[in-house]
């Protein structure tokens, strides 16, 4: 005989030798409450732990964390809520998938992985580069740990914990661009104070030679033209003296739609002759602006500019504004939301490569570009507490975006 069938003639034997020796009903129904009570006690244990289970969950789903862990041989084995919105849809499937291709540059994630698995090397607050699945960039921090499940010595995965570090990215490359523009304003001070000195005496020396020539003596024609040169540097000096310490802004409330029509007058007969049409639209009920009114025009000027430089050939420019009352910029709680203004062009666009350096003074890719427009323009607005922003697609145009904090006007 099979030893299976052994083995149930065996347990057969058992349960009849139970059944043979029961003495009455009574005796099954004890056993019965036996049985119920050992299953009641199983099933509150059960309750219990699963809320444990669920109370656990909640917090891995629900952090603002990323959280992916993966087994020896680099493959998903979980991710969190937060990774999957973060990098893959939610119903995309990952799991099983290997680790390194979420990496945006692969040799990276290789390296990493391996590190992880062959050396045992735990990351802390690195940074690197994902890639989720429409290719966009997402630059992350990340830490790791082994992973160990109960009961066991060994690692059995790793765990990622991770962060979209986008904003401190920006905010990074802000506080370069502020510390380049510092360094340089100073600089650019300090020079035109030394070439005012020495250009002043020039100018008086010059004066005085011109004085001792008969008016008509070509030798006071040339002098003369000397001293319109010297006052020609001295403007120059002047514009980069206003770069280096611009005026301290005067802020009032103003209508953004009279700031853009004045800017737009200036440059329509410009605008006609390039074939560009210009377009506003703005919310009907856009709160009225708190800024230094020449300064912001200043801005909407070189944007203006550029963006006739950017279409040779007509376009289209525009410019929309709204509210939203749901981003904060400054500290005041009393003064919630932002008025998001976004000039837009249909030009020739900025390249990935160009597009970091265009906000830097001296940048220009133009033959007869001085590259001082947008250094100047993020300056501005950041003496008014605002911001600007860029996004651009090569030959399909380029948006750029100003942030301004709303201050209430009692007088609305
Ligand atoms: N709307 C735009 N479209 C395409 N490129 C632009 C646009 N605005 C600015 N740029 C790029 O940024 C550079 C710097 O601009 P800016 O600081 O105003 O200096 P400039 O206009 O003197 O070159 C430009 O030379 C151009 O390459
Ligand atoms: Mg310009």
């Amino acid at each position: 005989m099979s030893k299976y069938l052994e083995q149930k003639k065996e347990s057969i034997v058992r349960v009849n030798r139970i059944i043979d020796n029961l003495q009455s009903v009574q005796d099954v129904k004890e056993i019965l409450e036996k049985y119920k009570f050992k299953h009641d006690k199983l099933l509150k244990q059960y309750e219990k732990l699963s809320r444990v289970f669920e109370f656990h969950k909640g917090i891995i789903q629900n952090i603002s964390s990323g959280i992916i862990t993966i087994d020896l041989s680099g493959n998903i084995t979980f991710m969190n809520s937060t990774a999957l919105e973060m990098i893959a849809n939610k119903s995309e499937n990952m799991l099983g998938k290997s680790m390194e291709m979420l990496f945006a540059d692969r040799e990276e994630g290789h390296l990493i992985i391996n590190q992880l698995l062959k050396l045992n090397k735990m990351f802390e607050s690195r940074e690197a580069t994902l890639v989720d699945i429409n290719g966009e960039i997402i630059p992350i921090g990340f830490s790791t740990t082994p992973l160990r499940e109960n009961n066991s010595d060994g690692t059995t995965g790793y765990i990622f914990i991770f962060r979209d570090i986008r904003e401190l990215i920006n905010f990074r490359k802000q506080m370069e661009r502020m510390d380049r523009l510092a360094t340089l304003g100073e600089l650019s001070a300090g020079i035109a104070h030394e070439i005012r000195n020495p250009l002043a005496g020039i100018k008086t020396s010059a004066q005085v030679l011109e004085e001792s020539f008969s008016p008509g003596d070509f030798r006071a024609q040339l002098i003369s033209r000397i001293v319109k040169e010297i006052d020609r540097s001295n403007k120059l000096l002047q514009r980069f003296f206003n770069f280096a310490k611009p005026s301290r802004p005067k802020p009032g409330f103003h209508q953004l739609q009279n700031i853009v029509d004045g800017v737009y007058l200036l440059l329509a007969p410009k605008m006609a002759k390039r074939k560009i049409k210009f377009h506003t639209s703005f919310d009907e009920h856009l709160p009225s602006i708190y800024i230094d009114e020449s300064q912001f025009e200043q801005v909407i000027l070189n944007l203006f500019l550029n963006a006739i430089d950017a279409m040779p050939d007509g376009g289209d420019l525009n410019v929309s504004a709204v509210f939203d009352k749901s981003i904060i910029l400054n500290e005041a709680p009393d003064n919630p939301g932002a008025i998001i203004i976004a000039v837009s062009d249909t030009g020739r666009g900025i390249s990935p490569e160009k597009i970091e350096k265009i906000f830097n003074p001296f940048y220009t890719s133009k033959s007869d570009g001085v590259g001082l427009g947008l250094s100047i323009s993020s300056r501005l607005l950041e003496e008014n507490q605002s911001r600007i922003e860029v996004q651009s697609e090569p030959q399909k145009g380029a948006t750029f975006t100003i942030y301004l904090p709303h201050v209430k006007n009692n007088q609305e």
